[in-house]
């Protein structure tokens, strides 16, 4: 779940490692460690921020090395205190390792050591693996790690230290990212390109099952079986200046006013109005199999699904290709069926998901085309497809995902006129869409100008606890994603819904002056929302309404109106989604909320 950074190479270790772990931060976390290897073993750990850590450090004495080992820790087993904070040793402090998933066979492998007179001195279930190493050592570090790896089961990211032989480190993965950046006469193991790329962007993505032996000489990367494998180096594309906070308050705040240029990114390349279509080199090879396809099923979590259930209705909408959007976590167990010329596209910002890895990869054994719609570079999911399609989008840092949201439907949007166009769209009308769809982000930037009133009908309500979030067709995601940043970041009960659901019980909910929120923007269900307005507003409800500039119909009936351009519906969410996504960063503000690392959230779950 969350990050590891180690170091072996001619540098000193102990800053490095403590920057990596800043550049890791915004994954979300709860305590954090290090530990440093200069002939002895010196390990410093810290409950709360990475400045926790770095204060201890900075008291402690000789902590001078060039090889160590970092981690933030997201708590799966054990309380969030010193002892279970990471590096773990196993009891004769022969290995020393960092992890990140769950090894969830750690209960019986703990039984077993005990009975062997192994002891325990904290309460996660990575100390078992460090014990379980240390139990499976016969002289050879890696052939440990390998053994001990046949027999756990559950997710990993580690790198091992052995005292035995000082100078290696063993790095291995399973269900979790983990990269190695290859640099000169040293090496940069991480869990994130935001660690590695200030050093090298030369780096390589361990696979599942791959385990890799580190010297300052070289490396050599086998299987937990000990087959050899070649791994694929690549050329790290991440800018650190991106992720920068600038002259902003907060990343979540930087990222929702980078809406407009990520998108220009995102566009740039892809839309040619000359011809009438949409490029998209990622996909191209598989251009046939896709006008082919007899149906897609999107599926990811979170606000990736949110944005998934937009691409749905855009392909029936637009490409008139039947199309279904799943929770991963549901698809993976559910036995889907998968159909004959079936496309499976896994939605994803990090690209680390494990339910969306998991889904991705059923649907690939059951036969589907995989495409990935991904914002890192070289992630797994996007390392798992058959083709796929980046947001380009730029990192983003804030656990609340906003740009990679307006990212994620830009791409289905042009996804679905790629489709449209190859299959019975005419170049004009297809151009049309083409030409509104480049001015997408003009009208977002016109959207973000009502900031400061957003802000002031926040204010208003930020202090009541239940809010609900209601639209139609296209914007009934966009009001789940809605629901959800109000949730995540100001921690204010909200739930969203198709407005036409109220009726059916949520309806009872309403009480006196509970905030409503309707996206009403013009659209071919305008006249039905209006009427759920009534009814919620006859129930005492306080209606809040994102609506299309020039509609002065909605002023009579909403207590709040937040305008944003007029976009044709099928763009609309890029859009419509702008004032809530500040809504929350204002409601979290005003509450006092830490907006980019919201308390319980990870940046990337890489767990189920
Ligand atoms: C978004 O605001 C949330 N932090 C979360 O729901 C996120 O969208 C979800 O975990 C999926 O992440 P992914 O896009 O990296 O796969
Ligand atoms: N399961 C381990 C623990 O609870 C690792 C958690 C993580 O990935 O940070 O310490």
């Amino acid at each position: 779940m969350c990050g590891i950074v180690a170091y072996i190479g001619h540098k000193p270790a102990k800053e490095l490692l403590i920057e990596g772990l800043k550049r890791l931060e915004y994954r979300g976390y709860d305590s954090a460690g290090l530990a440093l290897m200069n002939g002895d073993l010196q390990i410093v750990k810290a409950v709360g921020r990475v400045a926790n850590l770095e204060a201890k450090v900075a008291k402690t004495k000789n902590l001078h090395a060039h090889m160590g080992m970092a981690h933030t820790r997201w708590a799966t087993h054990g309380g969030v205190t010193e002892p279970n904070a990471h590096p773990h040793t196993d009891d004769k402090r022969k290995i020393c390792l960092v992890h990140n998933g769950i090894i969830e066979n750690y209960a019986t492998l703990k039984k077993v050591l005990s009975e062997r007179g192994r002891t325990f001195h904290t309460e996660t279930d990575t100390e078992v693996l460090a014990t379980l190493i240390g139990e499976l050592y016969e002289g050879d570090i890696e052939q440990a790690v390998q053994a001990a790896l046949r027999e756990v089961t559950g997710a990993y990211a580690i790198v091992v230290w052995c005292s035995d032989e000082p100078e290696t480190f063993i790095a291995a993965r399973k269900g979790g990212p983990l990269m190695v950046g290859i640099g000169n006469g040293e090496y940069i193991v991480a869990s994130d390109p935001s660690a590695i790329v200030a050093h090298t962007t030369q780096a390589f993505a361990l696979e599942d099952y791959n385990v890799v032996k580190i010297t300052r000489d070289g490396f050599r990367t086998s299987t937990i079986d000990n087959k050899s494998v070649s791994p694929k180096v690549m050329q790290l594309e991440m800018d650190l200046e991106e992720t920068e906070l600038g002259a902003f308050e907060h990343y979540m705040r930087k990222e929702i006013f980078e809406q407009p240029n990520a998108l220009r990114t995102t566009f740039r390349g892809r839309i040619d109005l000359n011809e009438g279509r949409i490029v998209l080199g990622g996909v191209a090879k598989f251009a046939k199999e896709l006008v082919k396809a007899r149906r897609f099923t999107l599926t990811a979590q979170g606000t990736a699904l949110h944005a998934a259930m937009i691409g749905e209705y855009l392909l029936e909408d637009l490409a008139k290709v039947p199309a279904e959007c799943e929770y991963a976590s549901e698809f993976r167990y559910r036995n889907p069926i998968i159909e004959e010329n079936a496309v499976v596209v896994a939605v994803s910002q990090s690209g680390e998901t494990a339910d969306t890895l998991a889904a991705l990869q059923e649907a690939k054994d059951r036969g589907a085309l995989a495409l990935g719609v991904v914002n890192v570079v070289g992630s797994t999911i996007a390392r798992e497809t058959d083709a796929g399609v980046y947001l380009r989008v730029g990192p983003e840092i804030g656990v609340a995902s906003t740009k990679a949201f307006t990212g994620q439907v830009a791409v289905l949007t042009m996804l679905a006129l790629y489709m449209a166009r190859r299959k019975f769209m005419s170049p004009y009308e297809s151009a049309q869409l083409m030409r509104e769809l480049e001015k997408v982000p003009d009208h977002i930037e016109r959207a973000l100008q009502a900031d400061s009133h957003i802000k002031s009908v926040v204010e208003k309500h930020c202090a009541k606890e239940n809010w609900l979030f209601l639209g139609r067709g296209y914007n009934y995601p966009v009001a789940l994603e809605g629901a959800l940043k109000l949730k995540e970041i100001s921690y204010i009960h909200a739930e969203g819904m198709p407005a036409a659901e109220m009726k059916h019980g949520p309806i009872a909910l309403i009480n006196d002056g509970m905030p409503c929120v309707f996206i009403a923007n013009k659209g071919r269900q305008y006249d039905k929302v209006m009427n759920n307005i009534e009814e919620v507003r006859s129930r005492g409800g306080h209606i809040i309404a994102i609506a299309t500039e020039g509609d002065d119909a909605i002023r009579d009936l909403a207590n709040d109106v937040i305008f944003v351009p007029d976009v044709p519906e099928p763009l609309s969410p890029m859009v419509t989604v702008i004032p809530l996504q500040l809504m929350a960063y204002h409601a979290a503000v005003i509450r006092g909320h830490d907006v980019d690392k919201p308390r319980n959230l990870a940046k990337s779950v890489t767990v189920e």
